[in-house]
């Protein structure tokens, strides 16, 4: 017995912060970013909005679209940089918002390849015998930790989840993966305050030490290589060569990167699928939010095979080759 993604959906909030919109906050331009980064626009929360209200949506849609009850899920997994609270988790409020009564709940912190470590996290469990349906989430509500005095960080980043619901399946639909850390380059991209090493203090908000550090420049050039390694490691797993590769759906961090990355796999444009234009980096949310879109213009059909490929704060990257 293997594992298939059954549904797929997302959902965003319906704010939208555009680059114009970015240049009377910060020193920066529309031209800045859209050729540094590809970002036009992205979704922001309001303050009455969680990633768990954004998860939970994107779990409805799943769910309606997978055509099963909250009841039959028997686990939920969410990954996220940007949870509700340090505990609950959020899968717990997720389950708590769906109604789905059968199923345990965890969150699982992995960063921008967060959904990708879901996935294979949940698969595993439909390996096991008493596992059927699992719930796989990707949400973030990255502004609410971005400073916006930060014009470096403070025009990459949105808001934003996606759901799946993967079953078991008698094909294996999980044709190769590979996931690697480098836990010795983490000062790059970090969030250095309100953990328990330097605890929430008037200093740290005066410091700004609340809200993400990157140094982008650096993690540009680590994002590259992890990237590539990932995809190449994943697809030689899988035991199929790049001419069968049907999409390639990496973490929409920097157009620059997913670009780099087509080009080691040796695939034309119109193999990768692209929306950072109008999402920015919505972390662990990116890719799902780019399969539900593929989904609802009708890309995605049942057989394709798919490079799922990304590369985050850890550092940490990964790769999964999945039929869809
Ligand atoms: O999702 C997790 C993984 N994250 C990533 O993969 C992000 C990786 N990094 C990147 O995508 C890119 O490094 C950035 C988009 C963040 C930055 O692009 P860059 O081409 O690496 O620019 P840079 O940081 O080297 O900065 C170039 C210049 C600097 O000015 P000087 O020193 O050359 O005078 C910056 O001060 O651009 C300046 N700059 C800006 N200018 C206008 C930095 N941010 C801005 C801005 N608007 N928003």
């Amino acid at each position: 017995m293997g594992a298939k993604i059954l549904s797929i959906a997302a959902h965003v909030p319906e704010k939208i912060l555009t680059n114009r919109d970015l240049e009377k906050i910060v020193d920066t331009s529309d031209e800045w970013i859209t050729t540094r980064t590809g970002i036009k626009e992205r979704h922001v929360t309001k303050d009455n909005e969680f990633t768990s209200t954004l998860a939970t949506e994107a779990a409805k849609k799943a769910l309606e679209r997978a055509g099963i009850s909250p009841l039959d899920i028997d686990m939920i997994v969410v990954a996220s940089a940007t949870h509700d609270y340090w505990f609950p988790a959020t899968a717990c409020i997720v389950q708590a918002n769906v109604g789905a009564e059968n199923a345990a709940c965890f969150d699982i912190e992995a960063a921008c390849p967060g959904f990708v470590y879901a996935l294979e996290v949940g698969r595993g469990f439909l390996s096991l015998p008493n596992y059927k349906n699992v719930l796989v989430i990707g949400a973030e509500t990255l502004t609410k930790i971005t400073d916006y005095t930060d014009r470096s960080t403070c025009v990459l980043f949105g808001d934003g989840a996606g759901a799946a619901v993967l079953t078991k399946s008698e094909e294996d639909h999980f044709l190769g993966s590979y996931l690697k850390g480098n836990g010795k380059l983490g000062d790059l991209l970090i969030l250095p305050a309100c953990g328990t090493r330097k605890r929430c203090s008037e200093e740290v908000i005066k410091n700004r030490d609340h809200y993400l550090k990157m140094q982008g420049r650096e993690v540009f050039k680590h994002a590259v290589v992890g990237m590539q390694e990932a995809a190449v490691k994943a697809v030689e797993n899988a035991g199929i060569t790049s001419e069968q590769i049907d999409w390639l759906v990496a973490h929409q961090a920097n157009k620059r990167i997913i670009d780099a990355t087509r080009e080691r796999l040796g695939l034309p444009e119109e193999k990768v699928y692209i929306n950072i234009d109008r999402y920015g980096n919505t972390s662990s949310a990116s890719i799902p939010i780019a399969l539900n879109e593929m989904y609802e213009k009708g890309l995605l059909k049942r057989g394709q095979i798919i490079v799922l490929d990304a590369f985050g704060a850890g550092f940490i990257y990964g790769a999964l080759v999945i039929k869809w």
